[in-house]
């Protein structure tokens, strides 16, 4: 296996492995895992892809996420992002379908406003327009360890609510509907996630972050932006062009990411299996000491 660095200070492509070798053999696995570990985004070319097999690899991970409601594959393990419709047309851009893909292009991580965030998120790419809709990523690890010390410690001590309807309102009023306000109640998190395996920290935001605990509402949301532009500086991202075959795999405490535009006639399809964070992966202190002490 070769580790090809591709990003600034992060992400790298994995050559001479294949999703089948991790998901079978478990000293594939580990060195899969130390790299996930260390470079946040992995990127594997050319994978012959089954729903099936993503899932086998996925599963080396941890548990997979059951798809929510009000997404494509709801109920199942995985999640289609697409702009076809039923009627296999590529959907109009005012279609659900078109401003769910317009509500990825904000920078965000997988599942900060679920009860269980995701450690990480596989998207395989099975139909790809041919030019544009490129998945660009951002280091959370590396924005906090370019802050300050003073701002670092605070916000070590800090925690920030997370909410799917916020970041779907930013897009279309009602984009996220009844049943999935519902079913996603606001989530609070500690504002930096400390990896157990190397012990470094980084930055945990999203475009659902919308407020931080114990601060006026206006002076949280203003902390929350300033924090993001941080991250997403110019120069800071690797963005990856798609080919139909590829696979890519990131670190939900550790990246952000968000999709870019394409022609809204052509079609992409995109397949995703998300892990859920575990003990193992840092989450316990992620939680408010509150919602600690209630466990
Ligand atoms: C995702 C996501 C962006 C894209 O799958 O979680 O945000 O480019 N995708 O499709
Ligand atoms: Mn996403």
């Amino acid at each position: 296996m070769d580790i090809v660095p591709l990003g600034p200070g992060f992400a790298a492509e994995l050559r001479g492995v294949t999703l089948a070798d991790i998901a079978a053999d478990d000293a594939a696995y580990a060195a899969a895992r130390a790299a996930f570990e260390q470079h946040s985004v992995l990127v594997f070319r050319g994978q012959t892809v089954t729903d099936e097999g993503q899932l086998a690899f996925s599963r080396r991970f941890g548990p997979p996420e059951v798809t929510k409601v009000g997404s494509l594959g709801t109920g199942t393990h995985f999640i289609t992002l697409t702009t076809i419709g039923p009627d296999g047309k590529v959907v109009p851009p005012d279609h659900r379908f078109a401003l769910r893909n317009r509500a990825n292009q904000l920078w965000h991580t997988d599942s900060s406003f679920k009860s269980l965030p995701a450690l990480t998120s596989v998207l395989s790419a099975r139909i790809v327009p041919p030019h544009g809709g490129e998945t660009e990523f951002v280091s959370t690890r590396l924005a906090f360890e370019r802050i300050d010390a003073g701002l670092r410690r605070k916000l070590e001590n800090s925690f920030a609510w997370h909410d799917y309807a916020h970041s779907r309102g930013q897009i279309a009023e009602g984009l996220a509907s009844p049943e999935e306000r519902a079913a996603l109640a606001p989530q609070c998190w500690r504002m930096v996630w400390k990896n157990p395996v190397n012990g470094r920290s980084a930055l945990y935001l999203a475009s659902h972050a919308y407020a931080v605990e114990g601060m006026e509402p206006a002076e949280g949301k203003t902390l929350i932006d300033e924090l993001m532009a941080a991250a997403t500086a110019p120069g800071a991202s690797y963005a990856h062009a798609w080919q139909a075959g590829d696979v890519v795999m990131w670190d939900n405490r550790a990246t952000m990411h968000r999709g870019r535009p394409w022609p809204a006639h052509e079609a992409r399809l995109m397949v995703r299996t998300t892990i859920s964070a575990t003990a193992a992966d840092g989450l316990e202190g992620m939680r408010p000491p509150s919602q600690q002490a209630a466990e």
